[in-house]
């Protein structure tokens, strides 16, 4: 793409935001935030089998920061949690062109960043849980 169809994709995205909105049962959500300006961003995601099923986003800010939310959500769709965590500016990059990032890179990075921080979060809660179950069945073999 050259420059012109980079903006006019991002304007699309930004204008008809693809899985915009709140979801419900969502195995994970995260707000992040752009401290410099104050936009906004949630995401949410559901994960079957360490990858991701269903992906939403909603937020508030700027046309790069919400068009990025928009793009994210179609990149990651069916992508395992691994991939997702590969991903970086560079893939911004090539959904946004060189130009964009480069300029307004919080901005381009700020949906990604996000999912990512989203995906800690969703291996840091499991592994509580995990260890919270095998705190019990200890609790369970020491009073048997
Ligand atoms: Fe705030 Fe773009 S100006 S995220």
């Amino acid at each position: 793409m050259d420059r012109q169809e980079y903006i006019e994709y991002l304007l699309d995205h930004f204008q008809n935001p693809r899985n915009r909105g709140r979801m419900e049962g969502a195995d994970v959500q995260l707000g992040g935030g752009n401290p410099g300006c104050g936009d906004l961003i949630t995401m949410y995601l559901k994960i079957d089998d360490d990858r991701v099923s269903e992906v939403s986003f909603e937020g508030e800010g700027c046309t790069i920061s919400q068009a990025g939310g928009s793009i994210v959500t179609e990149l990651i769709e069916g992508l395992t949690l691994d991939e997702i965590k590969e991903l970086g500016t560079h893939t911004m990059k090539e959904e946004m062109g060189d130009d964009v990032v480069k300029s307004r890179v919080r901005c381009a990075t700020l949906a990604l960043g996000t999912v990512q921080a989203a995906i800690d979060q969703y291996r840091k809660d499991r592994t509580l849980a995990a260890l919270s179950q095998d705190a019990k069945g200890l609790k369970v073999t020491f009073e048997n």
